[in-house]
Order: structure tokens, then C-alpha cells, then sequence
């Protein structure tokens, strides 16, 4: 099966937002490349609208006109798919319906040859389901391609029930040579990204739902403290209430309800509104012209401390220790568990407990928590979490550490788990079911995630810089306080703390 190379003729089948961008990857990567699209006149409009976006990189000085026309030239529209019969490869990236896949899969299985690969891009469909009407389902295999697919690096290669792991080999190998970074992946409703991304967007949606934050404050948090490169609201206003509302809904389902996937009802109320986003107009931010769109929580400004106590090592934040010296105040070290004194404030990483809860629980009304950061160095902003016995001048020391520091600061209601540490938590956890029902490896989580989503780190090496233990301690205050199952720790984290990780 390791047939495919650059003389390969690459089939493409749906001139779409997604066909053209794969029949231009294919075609840059030397390939001829025949695209079919069976609405009228629409594979030449595919095939324009790549030389148009291509002229643009020619604009730019990114390419020269002549391999603008080379690649443009090499990708013929063809007019009946019965002109498919020379490919090699076919990718179809047509609807996103069950019946039509498998009625164009079982004419190309009659068109082209016995060796010919049929991949599927579709996002949502289990490729064991259209692989049950063919005749040939080893032939089928699932190479998901990622919004513009030009530009994400990310393939997901999907395997169904009968897929030949050859021809998974193959389109993974072919992937690569084009410049992709593969992953291999078992049929599984929401493959890797679509599965593993979900609390991104349902944590901050539980957040703003019980009045922790607003969705602006939300954003700020997620970015300038999380370094995720969109915030969750922003984010699903960009994709679309109704798609995204759909995905989750559909990984909802496919997993017999799982409350891990539940939808959120803020969302559906924006879908019943028809505010979908920019797409609309309005989402969660208004896009209109000159729309006052709300601006993250900020605290006022107060005094710099001058001294602070960091008992024992903090861990994945002990970066904020040299952080605090640079910033002039004297650091007294000490023995203990991992915190940091400031004036009457004790300031403790959240561990996924209300800190009212934490602070009841040690006998020190003054606990504030604070939030994970992807980087303490490089983040401008970070949360806090005062317990509701705190008395204010506690506040303002921790404010003022924070701030000496150069962080923006916002004080959040005492929400489990803040923002970004209940985000990340929940990312890993998933990435670490998906990874115990064999879905696929550690490594391609990360990838995943990466490549198709743009994380700014892998959740799966994340989880391990904060400490597998200290994730499984958040997940399980999570489950603990809401009492709900949608926080219940992956087997797979709780065996690996058990082993010692
Ligand atoms: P699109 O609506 O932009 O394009 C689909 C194209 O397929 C249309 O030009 C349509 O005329 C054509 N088509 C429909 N039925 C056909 C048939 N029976 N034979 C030949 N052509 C047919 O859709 P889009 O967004 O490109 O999605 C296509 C596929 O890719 C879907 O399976 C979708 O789930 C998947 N996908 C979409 C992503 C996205 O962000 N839009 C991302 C990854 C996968």
C-alpha cells in the first residue's frame, strides 16, 4: 500500500471550503489532481477561488506566479466521477451525511481500481458505518483534515472496524510528505480534537453560567494567562453557535449521554436567538459597528508588598518566586506546603476546592487561591480566588503581589478550579480517556491538540508539568463539590498516580 507517491493521481470529490483547500495541499505537494464537485460549474469555482487565494501569497512576495499557475495546473476539474477511474487516492469531502458517503464511496469502488484508497474527511461520521455498505472497506480510511486545510497542520488518520492498518500506514505516510503532522486514530465519535476539545469551550460556559466571570473576563483569562490563542467565547463565536452547539451535541449523543459532553444551555439559548456568532452578527460579543463589547475584570491597583514567605515549592508556579524577588520584595523561604504568605494573605494554587472550602478546611479564613498559568513569566494576567471569609486587606496584599509582579489581576468569585486550571484539568482527563479506550496514543493527543486546534501546549504534557497528582487532586474537588459525573477522573490518570507518575 505504500504505492502513493508524487506521480499518484489524487482524486478529490466536494469542491467545498474543505475540497479545494485538500486539492491544493495535494497539488502543491507535485500531485495531479482531479476535482469533482456535483453541483454545476462549483469545482471550477473551487479551483478559482485557489488561484485567487494563492495570487494573494503572490502579493505578498510568499510565491512566485509561476508556481502559483504549476500548482493551479496540475489540478484538472472533471465533470462526471466516472473520470475518477486513474486516482490513486480519492478524498471525499462532500455533506456531512451517512447515506450520500456511502452511496459516492460505492460508485468509486466500481469506477477506480482494487488498490485505490478511499478516504473520507468527514469530522463526525464513523467510517466503520460507511465502510458497511462497501465492498472493499479495508480500502476505506479517514484522513480528517483541519480548517484551512492548507494552513493546519494537523491530519487525523481514522481507522474503521475493517480499515487495513497498510492503508492507514499510507495516508499517514502521505500526510507527512505533505507537510502534515498525522495522527493515527480509531473510529470514535469526535475522533481526537473534536472530542478532547470539548471543556474548552463547556468549563468556560459552567463558569459564566454560575456567575464566576463573564465570558470577556473568561477570554482574557484563557488567553493571557492560559496562552490558548482565542479564548472559549470568542472562539465559538468565530466557528458558529450552531456548528459548535452541533459537535458538542453530537459527541453528546454518540456517547449514550455521557455527562462529561453535556451541552450547555447558554449556548443553545444563543442558537434559539439565532445569534451565532460573527457569522450573525452577535454571539457572545457584539460585532456591530461601533457595538461596546464588555472588557475583562480588572482590580484597582494596590500597594507593593514588602516582604512575602514562600513555604516549600510551589510547584509548576515556582517560577512566580524569582518573579517576586525581580520585582524587588524580599523573599523569606521556609519549610511547608507549597504556599506563599503575603501580609495577612496565604496564596495557594487552585486545587479544584471552593476556597472557602479549602480555607475552612486549614483554619485560615484569609486562603486565596490562584490560577494555573502556561508560563508565569510570560503571563499578563492571572486570577484569584479570595475564600468568602477573606477579609479585604488580605485581597489587597495578594492583589499587590500580583501586581508588583507586572500581572493584570482579576479577582474572581470563589468558582472550583478557576479558569484555567479547570480547563486544563479537564483537557488532559479527556485526552486521557481517549488514550485508555484506545482511541489513540499520549503523543498523538498532544499533536492533535496542536495541530488542529492551535494549543499552545499539549494537554497531556501539561498535565505532567503541573503533576499527574495534582490534576487528579483538581478533577476529584471537582467531582467532589458538584457531585457530578462529568468530573469523574479518567482510569487511566488515577492508575498512572497510583503507579507513582
Ligand atoms: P461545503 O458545503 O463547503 O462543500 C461541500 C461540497 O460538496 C459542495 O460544493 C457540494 O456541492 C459538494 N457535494 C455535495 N454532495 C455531493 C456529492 N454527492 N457528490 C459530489 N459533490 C457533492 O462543505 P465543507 O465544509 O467543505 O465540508 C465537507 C466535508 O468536510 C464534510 O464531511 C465536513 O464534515 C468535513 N469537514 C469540514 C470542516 C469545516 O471546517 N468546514 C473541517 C473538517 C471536515
Amino acid at each position: 500500500m505504500s504505492h502513493l507517491n508524487t506521480e499518484s493521481v489524487i482524486g478529490v470529490i466536494g469542491a467545498g471550503t474543505m475540497g479545494a483547500g485538500i486539492a491544493q495541499v495535494a497539488a502543491k505537494a507535485g500531485h495531479p489532481v482531479l476535482l469533482f464537485d456535483a453541483m454545476d460549474g462549483a469545482a471550477q469555482r473551487g479551483l478559482d477561488g485557489i488561484a485567487k487565494g494563492l495570487s494573494r501569497l503572490v502579493t505578498k512576495g510568499k510565491m512566485s506566479q509561476d508556481d502559483v499557475d504549476a500548482l493551479t495546473g496540475r489540478i484538472q476539474v472533471i465533470n462526471s466521477l466516472q473520470d475518477m477511474a486513474p486516482a490513486a487516492l480519492v478524498v471525499e469531502a462532500i455533506v456531512e451525511r451517512l447515506d450520500i458517503k456511502q452511496q459516492v464511496f460505492g460508485d468509486l469502488e466500481e469506477i477506480c481500481g482494487e488498490n485505490t484508497i478511499l478516504a473520507s474527511n468527514t469530522s463526525s461520521i464513523s467510517l466503520t458505518a460507511i465502510g458497511a455498505k462497501l465492498k472493499r472497506p479495508q480500502n476505506l480510511v479517514g484522513m480528517h483534515f483541519f480548517n484551512p486545510a492548507p494552513i493546519m497542520k494537523l491530519v487525523e488518520v481514522i481507522s474503521g472496524l475493517d480499515t487495513d492498518p497498510a492503508v492507514a500506514d499510507a495516508i499517514y505516510q502521505l500526510s507527512a510528505n505533505w507537510g502534515k503532522k498525522p495522527v493515527h486514530a480509531k473510529s470514535t465519535p469526535g475522533f481526537i480534537v473534536n472530542r478532547v476539545a470539548r471543556p474548552f469551550y463547556a468549563e468556560g460556559m459552567r463558569v459564566v453560567q454560575e456567575g464566576g466571570a463573564d465570558f470577556a473576563t473568561m477570554d482574557a483569562l484563557l488567553k493571557q494567562c492560559g496562552g490558548f490563542r482565542m479564548g472559549p467565547f470568542e472562539l465559538m463565536d468565530l466557528i458558529g453557535h450552531d456548528v459548535n452547539y452541533a459537535v458538542t451535541s453530537s459527541v453528546f449523543e454518540a456517547y449514550y449521554y455521557d455527562q462529561r459532553f453535556l451541552p450547555s444551555l447558554i449556548q443553545l439559548e444563543l442558537v434559539n436567538a439565532g445569534h451565532l456568532g460573527r457569522k450573525s452578527g452577535k454571539g457572545f460579543y457584539n460585532y456591530a459597528e461601533g457595538a461596546e463589547n464588555p472588557a475583562p475584570k480588572t482590580a484597582d491597583e494596590a500597594t507593593t508588598p514588602r516582604q512575602v514567605t514562600v513555604e516549600g515549592d510551589l510547584g509548576v508556579a515556582e517560577p512566580l518566586v524569582a518573579l517576586i524577588e525581580q520585582a524587588g520584595i524580599e523573599v523569606n523561604r521556609t519549610e511547608g506546603n507549597g504556599s506563599i504568605s503575603v501580609g495577612p494573605a496565604t496564596l495557594m494554587l487552585s486545587n479544584g476546592q471552593f476556597t472557602t472550602a479549602r480555607a475552612a478546611a486549614t483554619g485560615n479564613r484569609n486562603l486565596i487561591q490562584f490560577d494555573l498559568a502556561l508560563d508565569y513569566n510570560n503571563a499578563a494576567r492571572i486570577a484569584l480566588a479570595p475564600a468568602d471569609q477573606a477579609e479585604q486587606t488580605a485581597i489587597d496584599a495578594a492583589t499587590g503581589l500580583f501586581q508588583a509582579i507586572g500581572k493584570a489581576v482579576t479577582l474572581l468569585d470563589d468558582i472550583p478550579g478557576m479558569a484555567v486550571m479547570r480547563t486544563v484539568s479537564m483537557l488532559a482527563n479527556e485526552g486521557f480517556d481517549a488514550v485508555n479506550q484506545g482511541v489513540c496514543s499520549e503523543d498523538s493527543v498532544d499533536i492533535a491538540m496542536q495541530g488542529g486546534v492551535n494549543y499552545p501546549r499539549g494537554p497531556i504534557e501539561w498535565a505532567n508539568a503541573i503533576g499527574l497528582s495534582n490534576v487528579l487532586t483538581v478533577l476529584d474537588n471537582l467531582a467532589a463539590t458538584y457531585g457530578e459525573d462529568r468530573y469523574r477522573a479518567s482510569p487511566l490518570l488515577r492508575r498512572k498516580v497510583a503507579g507513582g507518575a
